[in-house]
């Protein structure tokens, strides 16, 4: 059998025995005076130093074990003198079962910018930076499941082509099948959506809410865990085209529980890989403090990765409304010095410089703001009594901005058609969704928490083509 290995992971973790034979196999870091093979196989951070006994291996073979090769090494293990590790392999037989010409190998042991390795995110696993996030990305994604699951939630697969537009913001990817050449046209001159493929308008999903919360009204408790696309043209370090999101929704539930189990949720997730991937949590936190060596002072972070995350699992958000953050942005200083590009008063959609503003400037620390004016949110949010706020909830996060964005849900169905013709969003295409508020409607509340802003939050990296295998963003549909 070809898979008779071990993983570098559980050999390391192994004690020094003459008479226990192993077989390990992965790809050649580096490789040094002809003995000595740094072998990584993604299991772990850390690499596994196998020993080659000296004179006996071909000269053949060794001019192959290069920088990106594979092998299978087979031997035992001794204690090691080697800092950094407690064990090697002795090895008493190599095999190469790749080579990788050193000359072409993109992948030089030495510092490449994130830059240059997401122009070969093909091979950029392969480094450690990377192969940390991606694990950690793993257990991010576990750890959501698990959290749910343990609380009785069930897991909604819903679509990811749809006819509706969830959150009213017509930032969607069309789907179709109409012929580019001979796009088949009503009387009107409008295009006869009837002819394609499934005889109406459709587009990618924007977010499974709206059937979330159909599964919630009947189910209870529902989570969902997709992809969902949106078409907004921003080329940000925040913005993808296609991203993961978890959204939960919860019936028999209201604004103050939903904002509990958000918080709960983002401290269960992040203790899960403060506990399961410390070795990797490690790594990322000296390569930031590295990486910020070279900022200046004022632009470096004020904790460490690992201290971030302790602070944020030991402490409780902040917890503000709307009209509180303006105020608070208005009596800042950053705003009597002029230092926001965009500008401040009550009514406006608040911009990122604005949201870092409150979480790193002013808080130091997560904030869940409620109650934003009903005209910057989207039509299903329940209307608050004042007739101008409805009960949303965003969460930031220090580095990140927006991290969760959520509210409790309209469940009167006259608020909520009245709404929908304010905002001109056809009642008669959302009839499915009406007849829950038709048939035993319930207080119900939900949110969604985008997983790379989470990913980038927990890995302490900068920008979000780095936290997702394959980054989609404008312009840009690489591998
Ligand atoms: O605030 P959003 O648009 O909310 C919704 O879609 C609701 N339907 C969620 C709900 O209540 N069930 O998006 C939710 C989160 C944001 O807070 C952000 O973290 C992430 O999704 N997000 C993005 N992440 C990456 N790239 C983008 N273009 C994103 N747009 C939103
Ligand atoms: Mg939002």
């Amino acid at each position: 059998m070809f898979n008779k290995r071990i993983k570098i992971k559980e050999i390391l973790a192994k004690n020094p025995s003459s008479d226990q034979q192993y077989t390990v196999m992965g790809w050649v870091r580096t490789f040094r005076n002809n003995q000595f093979v740094a072998l990584n196989d993604g299991s772990t951070i850390h690499n596994l130093q196998v020993v080659l006994p000296l004179g006996s291996v071909e000269e053949n073979i060794l001019k192959r074990i290069t920088t990106g090769a594979s092998i299978k090494a087979s031997g035992h293990l001794v204690a090691s003198l080697g800092k950094g590790q407690s064990v090697e392999l002795q090895a008493d037989a190599i095999e190469i079962l790749g080579d990788s010409d050193p000359e072409k190998y993109p992948l030089q042991p030495k510092k490449h910018s994130l830059e240059f390795l997401r122009e070969i995110a093909h091979l950029r696993f392969r480094t450690q930076t990377f192969s940390a996030v991606f694990r950690i990305r793993h257990s991010l994604a576990f750890a959501v499941h698990q959290f749910f699951n343990e609380k009785g939630f069930v897991y909604l697969h819903t679509p990811i082509i749809t006819s509706s537009d969830a959150e009213g913001a017509g930032e969607m990817f069309r789907v179709t099948t109409l012929p580019f050449e001979q796009i088949p046209r009503k009387e009107d001159g409008t295009i006869d959506f009837s002819e394609d493929f499934f005889g109406k308008s459709t587009n990618l999903t924007v977010s499974g809410q709206l059937e979330g919360e159909l599964g919630a009204t009947a189910l209870g408790d529902i989570y969902t865990f997709g992809p969902t696309f949106r078409a907004e043209n921003s080329n940000t370090t925040r913005h993808l085209a296609e991203f993961w999101m978890i959204e939960p929704e919860m019936a028999f539930n209201d604004i103050e529980d939903n904002m509990d189990l958000a918080e709960e949720f983002i401290h269960y997730l992040i203790n899960y890989v403060l506990k399961n991937n410390a070795d990797d949590l490690a790594f990322l936190d000296s390569r930031l403090q590295e990486e910020e060596k070279s900022l200046p002072a004022d632009k470096r972070s004020e904790f460490g990765l690992l201290e971030k995350l302790q602070l944020v699992v030991n402490n409780k958000f902040e917890r503000i409304t709307y009209t509180e953050a303006i105020d608070i942005l208005l009596a800042s200083p950053a705003y009597k010095k002029k230092k926001f590009k965009f500008e401040v008063s009550w009514g406006i959609d608040l911009q990122s410089e604005h949201e870092r503003y409150l979480v790193e400037k002013h808080f130091k620390k997560p904030v869940i703001v409620t109650g934003y004016p009903k005209d910057i949110k989207a039509f299903y949010m329940r209307q608050n009594d004042d007739g101008k706020t409805v009960a949303a909830m965003d969460i930031l996060a220090p580095g990140i901005g927006e991290i969760v964005g959520g509210s409790q849900r309209e469940e009167r169905l006259d608020r909520l058609t009245k709404r929908m013709e304010e905002m001109e969003i056809p009642t008669h295409e959302m009839e499915f969704y009406l007849d829950t508020r038709r048939f035993g409607s319930v207080p119900h509340s939900g949110f969604g928490l985008g997983f790379e802003r989470m990913v980038l939050f927990v890995t302490g990296m900068t920008n979000i083509r780095d936290v997702i295998p394959f980054a989609r963003t404008p312009k840009n549909c690489e591998f």
